[in-house]
């Protein structure tokens, strides 16, 4: 179920100390347009009046200490590259009480007032934890790919990876249509479907197979049975992962034995949908929200998620529901699909 999250939560403890230093790092999957919220993050901090330091590594790099000053100039040109120039990890020490007690420490003797994150809901699960612990604020940043976080319309690095999958399936299809070959084409989405659905619309799939809706099974079904003999004997199924590499050969071989006359052929797109040069509405997005991360952590907010919705409008929303909450797919994607591939 959507629920409504009001502009900006009041997330605000009683009283605070007053800002002097704080820190930010990437965390989690990385995706283009990290560093473009780095240098945002970082400038926005210095235009206020605070010092910053670059977390390396994670929360493992907080776990051993592996910090580095940023001054204005050291996040001069990365706002077009992609990757993280802070480097990202996914922690295991951190999920136990003595890695997070280190965490602490080091963040303490860095003289640490507050810490920005830059990543999905892993990265937020451990702000969580963490804050119910210690007593460093955080605020976050969506960076990933997947576009799978509740009370954000958008999250950093899903339009580069949205016009790289794009780009690549154009490519495949010359080679479907050549051939004429049905090709399964596995895009990426831990257990959401959202890159799915819209790079398939983007390039005029027959089917799109997302893990939040069964529909689609029935339509690639149709288009299997029926279609394919009308049309063209070619055919694009973009398939989300759905948490598991590799289900698009799993039912690529089943549809094989189900269909001996077609020539199937799979096609896993895989981590280069995580890489390259941040799109301009990438860049713009993790520009606007790394200010607008400072500006919270200025406001005394703690705790919460910078998202957009409705036009780019930026709200804050606590990390509990970001990343317990359920991330609705787009309905009106699901609608146009159906009445356009008929
Ligand atoms: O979080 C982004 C994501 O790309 C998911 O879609 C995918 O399941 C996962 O990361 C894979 O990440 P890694 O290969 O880094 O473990």
């Amino acid at each position: 179920m959507m629920e409504e999250i009001s502009e900006k939560e009041n997330n605000r403890p009683a009283k605070r100390k007053k800002l002097e230093r704080i820190a930010v790092f990437t965390s989690g999957g990385d995706a283009p347009g990290m560093n473009a919220a780095i240098r945002a993050v970082t400038r926005a901090a210095i235009a206020n009046k605070l010092k910053v330091t670059g977390i390396r590594h994670g929360y493992q790099g907080m776990i051993e200490g592996d910090f580095v000053p940023l001054n204005a100039r050291d996040v001069s040109g990365i706002l077009h590259q992609g990757g993280t120039i802070l480097k990202t990890a996914r922690s295991k020490e951190f999920l136990t009480e003595e890695g997070r007690a280190k965490a602490y420490e080091n963040l303490k003797k860095a003289c640490i007032d507050a810490v920005v994150v830059i990543g999905g809901d892993g990265s937020f699960t451990g702000a969580i934890v963490f804050t119910q612990e210690y007593d460093i604020p955080f605020v976050g940043i969506p960076g990933t790919i997947d576009n799978d976080l509740f009370g954000t319309d958008y999250t950093i690095g899903y339009d580069t990876a949205l016009n790289t999958v794009v780009e690549a399936v154009d490519k495949i299809k010359d080679t479907a249509s050549s051939h004429e070959r049905i090709f399964f084409i596995e895009v990426m989405g831990r257990e959401a479907g959202q890159l799915a659905l819209s790079s398939g619309i983007a390039v005029g799939a027959e089917a799109i197979l997302i893990p939040e809706s069964s529909q689609q099974y029935l339509e690639m079904e149709k288009f299997l049975n029926k279609g394919y003999k009308v049309k063209d004997r070619s055919g694009i199924i973009i398939v989300a992962e759905g948490g598991e590499t590799g289900r698009s050969i799993k039912i690529a071989e089943k549809v094989a034995k189900e269909h001996p006359n077609l020539d199937v052929r799979v096609s896993i797109l895989g981590h280069m949908q995580r890489g390259g040069t941040p799109t301009a509405k990438d860049r713009i997005a993790a520009t606007k929200m790394g200010v607008a991360a400072i500006e919270a952590l200025l406001d005394d907010q703690q705790s919460i998620m910078i998202g957009l919705i409705k036009n780019d409008q930026i709200v804050h929303v606590p990390f509990s529901k970001a990343v317990k909450l359920e991330h609705n797919i787009d309905k009106d994607l699901l609608h146009i699909l159906r009445i356009i591939n008929i």
